[in-house]
């Protein structure tokens, strides 16, 4: 089994060490290489996701990435941010099917910014289209206008795209999630204004004629937006395109009291994964060892089930998460009254020790 292991910038390295910690403690024949992404590879080899860093992730079984950015390359041309890194490897790798599970541990429903009643029990998944739509539609670019309102004036213009074949493909995996899960798929789009939306619904009610067992209904992407304040817990899955679900994701995970918990993963055809937490860089808290490093270890986790086929060990990993929680050890960003503050380390190094007493109860 081999990973690659890119941690890229700000608290990804400190948050990837203790994934790897935990995956190391489960003694199970891994191979780990590890590479530079984002702009610490822009700094050392002038680009955001280098051909040895690509070819790494390629020849790997699934790849464990911890997060790019920094405001430092801001003033970069576009091509060489470190975004581009992870555009890039879902992009080369073919990674069009990016899981973002929200769910609420019951120890941190009141972090959550959503009165408790509303987020107790939360556990939706939302399914987002990740190598199409207005992220990657040609043409784009800047010019000066013909046309429109402004002719003569500079204007920028990007292209949302869609085609019925990786409409097609996505919505086949929101469908097989919602078989293992409530049977409930909730598309949104914005079909009462954009053409791509009007195929994604199409096509939506089309394969749904395939899964009889679940039940399909559509949301405006506004009207979803409001409604995931206002009942989140009336979603299933969620399967949504690159950009609404960009945004949408970002929503949901806050209801559940902190992103810093929750993992995801980008799969392709093959089921060769990428696995990342679902937050970012956080420059602002890097090498402070504050970070949260629960949402990597349990993209670890998502990776031994979905891409390496070691589901035992991944429940392992969970069940380890939730006695840490249980046990009332909290980061900062998850911190509450009367509970017990620790930083990025002390954490990993709970799990690890919850995961070893079970090995010897076992
Ligand atoms: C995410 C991020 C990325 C995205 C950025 C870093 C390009 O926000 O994974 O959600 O927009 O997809
Ligand atoms: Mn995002």
């Amino acid at each position: 089994m081999k990973i690659a292991v890119l941690p890229g910038d700000g608290i990804g390295t400190e948050i990837v060490a203790e994934a790897i910690k935990v995956l190391e403690v489960l003694d199970l024949p891994f191979e780990m290489e590890s590479a530079l992404v984002g702009g610490t590879a822009f700094d050392a080899h002038g680009h955001p996701l280098p051909e040895a860093t690509l070819k790494l992730a390629k020849e790997a079984d699934a790849v464990l990435f911890g997060a790019v950015g920094d405001w430092k390359y801001d003033k970069l041309e576009r091509q060489f941010r470190p975004e581009q890194a992870i555009l890039g490897l879902r992009k080369n790798l073919g990674l069009f099917a990016n899981f973002r599970p929200a769910i609420c541990y019951e120890q941190l429903v009141s972090a959550s910014s959503l009165k408790p009643e509303l987020v107790s029990g939360l556990d939706i998944l939302i399914i987002r289209e990740l190598t199409g739509d207005i992220y990657f539609g040609q043409p784009r670019g800047r010019r000066i206008a013909v046309d429109g309102h402004f002719p003569g004036a500079e204007e920028a213009f990007d292209t949302m795209r869609y085609s019925r074949p990786e409409i097609e493909r996505i919505a086949h995996v929101a469908f097989q999630a919602a078989r293992k899960r409530n049977k409930r798929v909730t598309s949104v789009d914005k079909n009462n204004v954009l053409e791509t939306s009007q195929l994604w619904k199409d096509v939506m009610v089309e394969i749904g004629t395939q899964y009889p067992d679940v039940a399909l209904d559509h949301m405006l992407v506004d009207n979803a937006a409001m409604q995931l304040v206002k009942a989140p817990k009336s979603f299933d899955v969620i399967v949504t395109g690159n950009m609404f679900g960009d945004i949408l994701s970002d929503e949901a995970s806050m209801l559940t009291g902190s992103i810093g918990m929750l993992p995801s993963a980008s799969l392709n055809a093959q089921n060769q994964g990428l696995y990342e937490p679902s937050h970012g860089s956080a420059p602002d808290i890097a090498g402070k060892g504050v970070a949260n490093p629960l949402a990597t270890i349990l993209s670890a986790a998502m990776m031994l089930r979905f891409s390496l086929q070691q589901a035992d060990a991944a429940d392992r990993i969970e069940s380890a998460v939730q006695s840490v929680l249980a046990a009332g050890l909290r980061t900062p960003d998850i911190y509450s009254a009367g509970t017990t503050k620790v930083g990025t380390q002390q954490m990993g190094d709970a799990v690890v020790a919850a995961i070893t007493k079970t090995t010897i109860k076992g």
